[in-house]
């Protein structure tokens, strides 16, 4: 799918690249929406300047009121960090409805900016929220308030050669309350058919002093509900307002019909959810979008402490030197490897052809079904969307290696042929039955593995959030469900 990929570790390098190879060349960050455009044959480039060894983009803090992203912090970072939870509401229940815990594990909120489908869901929150980015490019800097972003679908002010390095917006305050909704044909995996930001100030007599309004998937662009927000002002959220609120909204909006909804629809839909969303402020901040923690599939010492992240931690790959993957050293189930010949691959293809570990599948090939599901440095992901690069420096788990990962995961076997060890929940799924075909199963087994690194005693809601990346065309998925919760059980 590309002939060369660099592995820049400083924004300079990267910014150099980028004009040495003009025309030819795009930005990898979590690779999930570009995989999937350059295997459709979408904007193809021979050469993949891949920013994700950049440590001075890896970062989520609030210094002085103002919550920042650096290019590099993912969805899960967004989850997993208390000040986005405390001044960021609609933002973090954006980033809980992205995809599956595999692909929020992996994907750049920037990347979700980037794409700039009016679809994507962090757009409308970062947008009520007054967000603006900072484009690095050679000459420098340049600061552009997110409102001005979008000039069509799919088409940003970004010039070629230029990085967004950060996003950036203050955090809520006191007299502040935000709310983001997506209506999609399902809860994960899903488009939106319509989305939502709104951040309103309120005084003291619960009169809003003013509202920022965004709304998704309606129009060639996410839109602002000018008219609306201008109505707000001034007035209590009764009931009457919250609906001539909606009804002015929906004036904003020029869906089209598309597979997932018709024109008319999604109309009367946005009507209604911002009048809603308004009530649901009225009465109060909506509450996190999960019960207790959530569900990153990501383990160990990364999550640790408040889940804030700093350039420093985010050294992700320091000193592999090389900034041209040509050869790739790596660590498979403990064992060092040395891939070459497979830098133009997925980490799946070079997982499968080049080392012969064929029990991670190949299902749809787009981040849809999980039955590629690796860890790499303990993080879930979707190997068929992993440019196999990326596995430089890193250590990855597969299916073959489950058994012989961590305490929880110890090998209970007792034979010494490796091919009988059987992990504690590999047990419980062939003694609920929880297996037929098998073809989902290793993307099962290394989700719901995941899940017991994080959550000892996870809830049912967390288990099927767990695996709400993970396709099944046979078992109906309830023994599947009974298999993690007995696996939990033995401890
Ligand atoms: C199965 C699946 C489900 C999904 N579900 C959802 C969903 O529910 N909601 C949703 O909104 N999205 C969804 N997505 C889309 C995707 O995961 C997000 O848009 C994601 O945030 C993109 O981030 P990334 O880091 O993977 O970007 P990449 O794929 O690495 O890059 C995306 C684009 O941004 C460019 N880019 C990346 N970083 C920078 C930078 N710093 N500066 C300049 N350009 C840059 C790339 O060149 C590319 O054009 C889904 C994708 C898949 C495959
Ligand atoms: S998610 Fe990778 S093959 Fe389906
Ligand atoms: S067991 Fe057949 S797809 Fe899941």
């Amino acid at each position: 799918m590309w002939q060369h990929y660099f592995q820049p570790q400083t924004l300079p390098d990267a910014l150099a690249l980028l004009r040495e190879h003009a025309g030819q060349c795009r930005i990898v960050a979590g690779a999930t929406d570009l995989l999937v455009e350059l295997s459709r044959g979408i904007r193809p480039a021979p050469v993949l300047v891949d920013i994700t060894n950049i440590g001075s983009l890896n970062y989520l803090r609030a210094e002085s009121g103002v919550i920042r992203l650096g290019a590099l912090a993912t969805h899960n970072d967004v989850l997993a960090s208390a000040a986005c939870r405390a001044g960021a509401l609609p933002l973090v229940q954006a980033c809980a409805e992205v995809g599956a815990p595999q692909i929020r594990a992996r994907a750049t909120v920037v990347g979700n900016l980037v794409t700039a489908s009016p679809a994507n869901d962090t757009i409308a929150p970062l947008l009520a929220l007054g967000a603006e980015l900072a484009l690095a490019g050679e000459a420098g800097e340049r600061v552009v308030p997110l409102d001005e972003f979008y000039t069509g679908v799919r088409r940003t002010q970004l010039l070629p050669g230029e990085i967004v390095r950060e996003i950036s917006f203050p955090a809520l305050g006191a007299k502040q309350r935000g709310i983001f909704r997506k209506l999609g044909l399902r809860r994960a995996q899903a488009i939106s058919v319509v989305n939502l930001g709104i951040v309103l100030t309120l005084g003291e007599d619960g009169v809003v002093e003013s509202a920022r309004i965004a709304l998704g998937s309606v129009a060639p662009t996410v839109v602002r509900a000018s008219a609306a927000e201008e109505f707000l002002a001034g007035r209590a959220l009764d009931e009457a307002a919250c609906a001539e609120a909606g009804r002015l909204a929906a004036a904003a909006a020029r869906p089209i019909d598309d597979l997932r909804g018709s024109a008319q629809y999604r109309l009367a839909t946005v009507a209604a959810l911002v009048a809603e969303s308004l009530a649901q402020l009225r009465a109060g901040q909506p509450p996190l979008p999960w019960d207790g923690e959530p569900v990153l599939l990501e383990s160990g010492e990364r999550r640790a402490g408040s889940g804030e992240r700093g350039a420093e931690s985010g050294e992700r790959r320091a000193g592999s030197g090389t900034s041209r993957a040509e050869v790739i050293n790596t660590a498979i189930n403990g064992v060092p490897h040395v891939l070459e010949g497979a830098a133009g691959k997925t980490l799946l293809d070079a997982l499968r052809d080049d080392v012969g570990l064929t029990g991670s599948k190949l299902g749809c090939g787009e981040g849809e079904c999980g039955a590629c599901t690796v860890w790499i440095d303990g993080r879930a992901a979707m190997a068929c969307l992993v440019p196999a690069p990326q596995a430089g420096g890193a250590s990855i788990t597969t299916i073959e290696g489950l058994s012989r990962e961590g305490d929880r995961l110890q090998a209970t076997g007792n034979s010494g042929g490796a091919d009988e060890v059987l992990s504690p929940l590999q047990r419980a799924f062939i003694e609920r039955g929880a297996v037929q075909c098998g073809y989902c199963i290793p993307g099962m087994l290394m989700a719901g593995a995941a899940l017991l690194r994080e959550h000892l005693q996870p809830s049912r809601a967390q288990i099927q959030q767990a695996i709400s990346g993970n396709i099944c065309r046979c078992t109906g998925y309830r023994k599947i469900v009974e298999a993690i919760e007995a696996a939990a059980d033995e401890g």
